[in-house]
């Protein structure tokens, strides 16, 4: 699989010319998860990227007590531990795979002389780390600001906007999180997350079937101005 196009698809290194792409695959390794295994730990020391290829991951901080809290769930394409390989702190927080995936791993000192050669990726991690802080500021917020329902909302629009596909129906989302992972994006419990949804349901904002979710109304309204019930 180690191949050109594969790389091409990366944004951080889609711009990189082909000589540059196969230097970059010799220094590479690729690597194959299978679901729920653990990639990261959080607070172990770690110095390398990490590159989703295929598949889907989330980032996580569990406590003492197993509860879990999900930060961002990252894609193909995105990239991961770029945090620990900057400042030399241990990992901010754990990564699971949420499916079978296949990663590429570049160690430290080979990333950074990427970055020597083509400042370029340091410009678009930057704009990533930005999109993420923005992220992490809204999920603050939701956490603070917002009742149940705004929460489940916002995390249902997070959703649409990076997994969903317009259609005149509405926002589909194909392969919704479950009950549990809801639960675990917004820090409420699992039988509050099954209430709110069949209240949206019953309001007419979303309809869930099997594993799709379709989105009707623009759920920003409940976003913001709590909800109607
Ligand atoms: P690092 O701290 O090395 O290891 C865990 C990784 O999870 C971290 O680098 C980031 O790549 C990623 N990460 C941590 N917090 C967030 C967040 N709020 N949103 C997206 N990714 C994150």
């Amino acid at each position: 699989m180690k191949e050109r196009a594969i790389l091409r698809k990366i944004n951080i290194f889609s711009h990189l010319r082909d000589r540059e792409v196969d230097k970059l695959l010799e220094v590479v390794e690729e690597k194959d998860f299978t679901k729920d295994s653990v990639i990261l730990t959080q607070d172990d020391l770690g110095d390398t990227l990490f590159i989703i290829v295929r598949g889907k991951v989330k980032i996580v901080l569990l406590s003492e007590e197993g509860k879990e809290i999900i930060l961002s769930t990252l894609r193909e394409g995105d990239f991961f531990g770029e945090m620990s390989l900057l400042d030399g702190e241990p990992r901010s927080a754990s990564v699971i795979a949420l499916e079978d995936s296949s990663l590429l791993i570049i160690k430290r000192e080979e990333f950074l002389k990427q970055i020597r050669k083509s400042p370029e990726i340091a410009l678009r991690i930057m704009v990533e780390m930005s999109k993420r802080l923005r992220q992490a500021d809204e999920k603050i917020g939701s956490l603070a600001l917002l009742d149940v329902y705004g929460r489940v909302a916002q995390a249902l629009l997070q959703l649409a906007k990076s997994e969903g596909e317009k259609t005149k129906k509405g926002v589909v989302i194909k392969k919704r999180p479950t009950h549990q992972e809801i639960a675990n994006m917004v820090g409420i419990s699992r039988e509050t997350v099954s209430r709110v949804l069949s209240d949206f349901s019953k309001e007419g904002y979303i309809t869930i079937k099997g594993k799709e979710i379709i989105i009707y109304t623009d759920l920003s309204q409940i976003e913001y101005s709590g909800h109607h019930f």
